[in-house]
């Protein structure tokens, strides 16, 4: 299981839901998001430290540092910073 840090914010368990986004959601995080497939961006955070795989291909290229929350899980303890 890993923890996610969202700075300023407070944290959560990822528990093997389908993403990142999820895992937040479900915590009762108020995280930005649209498409939750990876072609709008909206769900862009800073990964401050940590590491994620992604679990989709997302068409919206994003830029070095961010990620797509609705794209990736986590494959260690994360924080990630709203943006
Ligand atoms: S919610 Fe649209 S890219 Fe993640």
């Amino acid at each position: 299981m890993a923890k996610i840090t969202v700075l300023g914010q407070g944290e959560c368990e990822f528990d093997g839901q389908f993403s990142m986004l999820e895992a937040l959601d479900e915590s009762g995080f108020d995280m930005p998001y649209s498409c939750r497939g990876g072609n709008c961006g909206a769900c862009t955070v800073r990964l401050v430290s940590g590491d994620v795989e992604e679990i989709q291909s997302p068409a919206y290229d994003s830029r070095p540092g961010e990620i797509l929350t609705c794209s990736v899980i986590p494959t260690s303890d994360v924080v990630i910073e709203l943006i």
